[in-house]
C-alpha cells in the first residue's frame, strides 16, 4: 500500500467537525451507486460507515477505478471531508452529515460475490452464516457483540483485580471433574489406553488453589461437555470462575453483585439494584415450578388443593389421595381464550408429563365456563376463585399429578402463556439468587442419589445429621444466580473437612475405593489444613447473550458449534489417519465406508 494511502481516520468517526481536512480511510465497499459521472460508495469498517463521493471532476484517472469497484472490496481512499447539502443528509447513519470528495481510490483486493448481504438484520439461513462465519462477523451487529464481550471480560478482569483476586490458569488435559456431563476425551500417545478429559470445569483445581493459600483466584476459562446442545448450551463454553477462603455464601453472592453491578454500568450504563431478591429453591419450585423463575411477570402458581377436596371431580380426588397436588395458574384477563387453542393447552403441557388440563373460565357475570364446574359445588367455585385471586374475564388452568410433574408442567405453561400474551417487558432486567437447593436428586434410572450441584458442595449445619440416614432431606449451602430466567451462575460453600466429604461421596453411592480412585487427590489435600472456602462461577457466553439481547449464544461466541457439536466452516470433527490412530493406540469400531 502506498504511504501515502496509510489511514488517517477510520469511517465511523469523521463528523462535521472535520469539515476541509484531507483524509486517508480504508475499508470494504458496502455498496456502490453509479450515477454516470458521479459514483457513491458506502465505504465500512468496524467503526462504521461514510460515504465516499467520486466525481470524475475531482477523481481525473481513478473515476475508472471506481468504476470496477464491487461489494466488499477492500479499497483504500484519499480524499476531502465535505459537508452534504441539507437534502442529502442521511440522518440513518452516524456520518450522515458529510461525504468524502475521493481524489485517489485504490484497491487493495477483491472480492468474490458473498453469499448473503453483509448487513444488519438479513434473514439468512443459520448454517450459512456459519458456514462463512469470517463473512458474518464482518456484520456490525456481530462485531457489536464481540466488542462487548471484550468490554465484559476486560471489566470482569478490573472489578476481581482490584479486590485481591488472583487470574490462575488450570490444566485443560485433565482428569475427569464432577458436573454431571459426558467428558471429551483425549487419548494419550505416550500412555498407551490411557486418556485425559477435558475439563468440564475447574472445580477441583481452584478448591485446591484455597488449599495452597491463593484465598482469592479467577479465572475467564473455556469448559467442555458433552451434552445435549441448545440455545444456550454450547459443547465448549466460558465460565467466568471463582474461588474465595474463609468466606460464606452471603460474601460470595454480595461480591458478585457488585461485580454484575459494575459490569451492566461499565458496559451498557445500565443501572442493576442490590441486593438481589432471594428465593429458597423451594420457594421458587412453589411459586413458579422452576428452579430459574422469570420474575419478569407474576403469574404464580396457586395451590388448589384445599379448595378441590371433597369435590365429585375423580381426576382431582384421586390424585390428592395418592399425596399429589393440584395447582393452577391465573392468566388474567384471557377468559376469550378460543377452544382451539385450549385443546392445544393440554398437547403443551403433555409434553411436559401431565396427564391432562383441566381450565375454568370466570364469565363477566360471575359465573363459570368449565368442563368441570358440574363437579363442584357453588361453594366451592366460589373458594377456588377467590384462591385463585380471580375476576371476571380471568382464565385459570389445572394441573392435578406428583408434586415435580405439577411443577415442571405448570412452570412451563407459565412461560408460554406470558410469551403468548405479551406480559414480558424485555428491557426490564429481573435478577434473583435461588438458594438452600437440595443436596441431591434421586436419579431413578441408576436407582441412586446423585448430587444436585457437585458432591464438593457443603449441606446446611443442621442438615449434617441427615447425610447417611436420610440424604433426601439435605439441603445444601448453594446458590444460583438467575437473570430474567435463565440460570447465568452457580455455585456454592465447598466441604473442606475430609470426614464430611466422605459422607456424600457414599451418599451418591460411591465405594470409598472409587472416591479414593476418583478423587484421592482432593481428599489427601484436604488433610494438610483445607481452609473453608466457596466460589461460584457463569456462564459467560449466557451472560452477554442476555446482555446483547441476542436469542442465542451462538451470536455472541466467534466461531460457535452446531447443534450437532460441528464447525461448518472448519468441518471439525472429522476422519483422521489410520497412522494417526495407531499412534494413539486406537481404533475406530465405526465401519468404514466402501469408498
Ligand atoms: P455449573 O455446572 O452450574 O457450575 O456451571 C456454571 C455456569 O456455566 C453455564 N453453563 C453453560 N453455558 C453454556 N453452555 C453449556 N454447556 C453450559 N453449562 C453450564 C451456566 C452455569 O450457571 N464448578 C461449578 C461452579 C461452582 O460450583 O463454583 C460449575 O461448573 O450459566
Ligand atoms: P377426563 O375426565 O379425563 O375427560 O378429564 C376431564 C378434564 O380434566 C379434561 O379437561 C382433562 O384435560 C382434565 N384433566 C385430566 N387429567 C388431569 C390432570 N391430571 N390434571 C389436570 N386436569 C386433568
Amino acid at each position: 500500500m502506498a504511504n501515502n494511502l496509510k489511514r488517517t481516520h477510520c469511517c465511523g468517526e469523521l463528523t462535521a467537525a472535520d469539515e476541509g481536512i484531507r483524509v486517508n480511510l480504508c475499508g470494504w465497499v458496502a455498496k456502490r451507486r453509479d450515477h454516470g459521472g458521479l459514483i457513491f460508495i458506502d465505504l465500512r469498517d468496524r467503526t462504521g460507515i461514510v460515504q465516499i463521493t467520486v466525481d470524475v471532476e475531482v477523481a481525473g484517472e481513478c473515476f475508472k477505478v471506481a468504476e470496477d469497484v464491487r461489494n466488499e472490496y477492500v479499497l483504500a481512499i484519499t480524499g476531502i471531508v465535505a459537508l452534504r447539502t441539507p437534502e442529502t443528509i442521511n440522518k440513518n447513519i452516524a456520518t450522515g452529515a458529510i461525504e468524502i470528495m475521493a481524489e485517489t481510490l485504490e484497491v487493495l483486493n477483491a472480492s468474490k460475490t458473498p453469499p448473503f448481504y453483509i448487513q444488519d438484520g438479513i434473514d439468512v439461513d443459520e448454517n450459512v452464516r456459519l458456514r462463512y462465519r469470517y463473512l458474518d462477523l464482518r456484520r456490525p451487529e456481530m462485531q457489536k457483540n464481540l466488542m462487548l464481550r471484550h468490554k465484559v471480560t476486560k471489566l470482569m478482569r478490573d472489578y476481581f483485580d482490584n479486590r485481591g483476586f488472583i487470574e490462575v490458569e488450570t490444566p485443560m488435559l485433565t482428569k475427569s471433574t464432577p458436573e454431571g456431563a459426558r467428558d471429551y476425551l483425549v487419548p494419550s500417545r505416550v500412555n498407551p489406553g490411557k486418556f485425559y478429559a477435558l475439563p468440564q470445569s475447574p472445580q477441583i483445581f481452584k478448591q485446591l488453589l484455597m488449599v495452597s493459600g491463593l484465598e482469592r483466584y479467577f479465572q475467564i476459562v473455556r469448559c467442555f461437555r458433552d451434552e445435549d446442545l441448545r440455545a444456550d448450551r454450547q459443547p465448549e463454553f466460558t465460565q467466568l470462575d471463582i474461588e474465595m477462603s474463609f468466606v460464606d455464601a452471603e460474601d460470595v453472592m454480595q461480591m458478585m453483585e457488585g461485580m454484575i453491578g459494575f459490569i451492566f454500568k461499565g458496559a451498557l450504563e445500565r443501572e442493576v439494584t442490590v441486593p438481589f431478591k432471594r428465593l429458597t429453591w423451594d420457594e421458587a419450585m412453589d411459586r413458579y415450578g422452576s428452579d430459574k423463575p422469570d420474575l419478569r411477570f407474576d403469574m404464580e402458581l396457586v395451590d388448589m388443593s384445599e379448595a378441590v377436596q371433597n369435590s365429585d371431580f375423580k381426576v382431582f380426588n384421586s390424585v390428592l389421595e395418592a399425596g399429589g397436588q393440584v395447582k393452577a395458574i391465573n392468566v388474567k384477563g384471557y377468559g376469550s381464550i378460543a377452544r382451539r387453542e385450549l385443546d392445544s393447552l393440554v398437547e403443551f403441557v403433555g409434553i411436559y408429563g401431565a396427564k391432562g388440563l383441566a381450565w375454568i373460565i370466570i364469565n363477566e357475570d360471575g359465573t363459570y365456563k368449565s368442563p368441570i364446574a358440574k363437579f363442584f359445588s357453588e361453594e366451592q367455585l366460589q373458594k377456588i376463585a377467590k384462591d385463585a385471586s380471580a375476576e371476571p374475564n380471568d382464565l385459570l388452568l389445572f394441573v392435578a399429578d406428583k408434586k415435580a410433574v405439577v411443577a415442571q408442567a405448570l412452570g412451563a405453561l407459565r412461560l408460554e402463556m406470558a410469551k403468548r400474551l405479551e406480559l414480558v417487558d424485555e428491557n426490564k432486567l429481573s435478577f434473583a439468587w435461588v438458594v438452600d437447593f437440595p443436596m441431591f436428586e434421586y436419579d431413578e434410572e441408576e436407582k441412586r442419589y446423585v448430587a444436585m450441584h457437585h458432591p464438593f458442595t457443603s449441606p446446611r449445619e443442621e442438615d449434617l445429621q441427615y447425610l447417611v440416614s436420610e440424604p433426601g432431606k439435605v439441603y445444601a449451602k448453594a446458590y444460583d444466580m438467575v437473570l430474567n430466567g435463565t440460570e447465568i451462575g452457580g455455585g456454592s460453600i465447598r466441604i473442606h473437612r475430609k470426614e464430611v466429604q466422605k459422607e456424600v461421596f457414599s451418599a451418591i453411592g460411591l465405594t470409598d475405593e472409587q472416591a479414593r480412585e476418583k478423587f484421592g487427590f482432593l481428599m489427601e489435600a484436604f488433610e494438610f489444613g483445607a481452609p473453608p472456602h466457596g466460589g461460584i462461577a457463569f456462564g459467560l457466553d449466557r451472560l452477554i447473550m442476555i446482555m446483547a439481547n441476542r436469542p442465542s449464544i451462538r451470536d455472541v461466541i466467534a466461531f460457535p458449534k452446531t447443534q450437532s457439536a460441528s464447525c461448518l466452516m472448519t468441518q471439525a470433527p472429522n476422519e483422521v489417519d489410520d497412522k494417526q490412530l495407531r499412534e494413539l493406540h486406537i481404533r475406530s469400531t465405526v465401519i468404514k465406508k466402501e469408498n
